[in-house]
């Protein structure tokens, strides 16, 4: 099993990375902030439990999170390649992470820290549209949608999420700093943290992500 993480602030661009990323390699990606998303449109247990802290932009607890990919792991077969994205968020995540993959004789491969300015990330959260019906993600300005409101791959509505208004991605950016830029040192200790430029073209970024871990499938 080969494991790669996508980390970086909200608006970092983990997403549309990963959907690229995803197109053009094998990597399963697992984003627990659409799994989330998921259980709450479902009224699920998981998703009456996330719904209130993912709308005050708070992290989700620690137990929830692991328990939602623990069971996504167990699923899928040992010999995948998952690329994470927006997990782990806090080093309990992480040591746990590094626990249940060692149970599969296995271990976080590279970790790709995308990084941007500020003031980027927040004009990529407030133009940012989803598709409420297959989840594509737009941006009013960088990457429109070919008709105002309307999704270009099923026609779909575009929405805004509700965690992209100006207070909420506030509190967002200040819980990223407090609670998972730690994981920056954990990784780099480790030597498995590589540190990537995401203020460019999208397809610039995926590039050279995927020279550096594709090559690890072969391994
Ligand atoms: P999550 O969904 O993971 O949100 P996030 O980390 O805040 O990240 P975003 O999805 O907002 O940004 P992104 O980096 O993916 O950027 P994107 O590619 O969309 O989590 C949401 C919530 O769920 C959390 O707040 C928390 O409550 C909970 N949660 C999730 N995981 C958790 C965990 N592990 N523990 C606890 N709680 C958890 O890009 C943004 C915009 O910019 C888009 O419009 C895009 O089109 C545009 N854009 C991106 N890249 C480019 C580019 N290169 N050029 C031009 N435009 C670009």
């Amino acid at each position: 099993m080969k494991t790669i993480i996508l980390l970086g602030a909200p608006g970092a661009g983990k997403g549309t990375i990963a959907e690229g990323i995803r197109n053009e390699s094998v990597f399963i990606h697992v984003s627990t902030g659409d799994m989330l998303r998921e259980a709450v449109k479902n009224g699920t247990v998981v998703g009456r439990q996330a719904e209130g802290f993912m709308k005050r932009g708070e992290l989700v607890p620690d137990d929830v999170i692991v328990g939602i990919v623990g069971e996504r792991l167990d699923r899928g077969a040992r010999d995948l390649a998952y690329m994470f994205d927006g997990f782990p968020r806090t080093l309990e995540q992480a040591r746990l992470l590094d626990e249940t993959l060692s149970r599969y004789a296995s271990k976080v491969d590279k970790v790709f820290l995308l990084d941007a300015p500020r003031e980027l990330l927040m004009a990529r959260l407030t133009g940012r549209r989803v598709c409420r019906k297959c989840g594509q993600s737009y941006h009013v300005i960088n990457i429109p949608p070919k008709k105002t409101g309307v999704c270009d791959l099923c026609g779909g509505e575009l929405y805004q999420r509700a965690d992209d208004s100006e207070a909420t991605i506030l509190n967002r950016l200040e819980v990223y700093s407090k609670q998972t830029e730690s994981l920056i040192s954990y990784y780099e200790k480790k030597g498995v943290l590589v540190r990537i430029d995401s203020a460019r073209q999208r397809q610039d970024t995926v590039a050279e992500i995927l020279a550096i871990a594709k090559p690890l499938i072969a391994t």
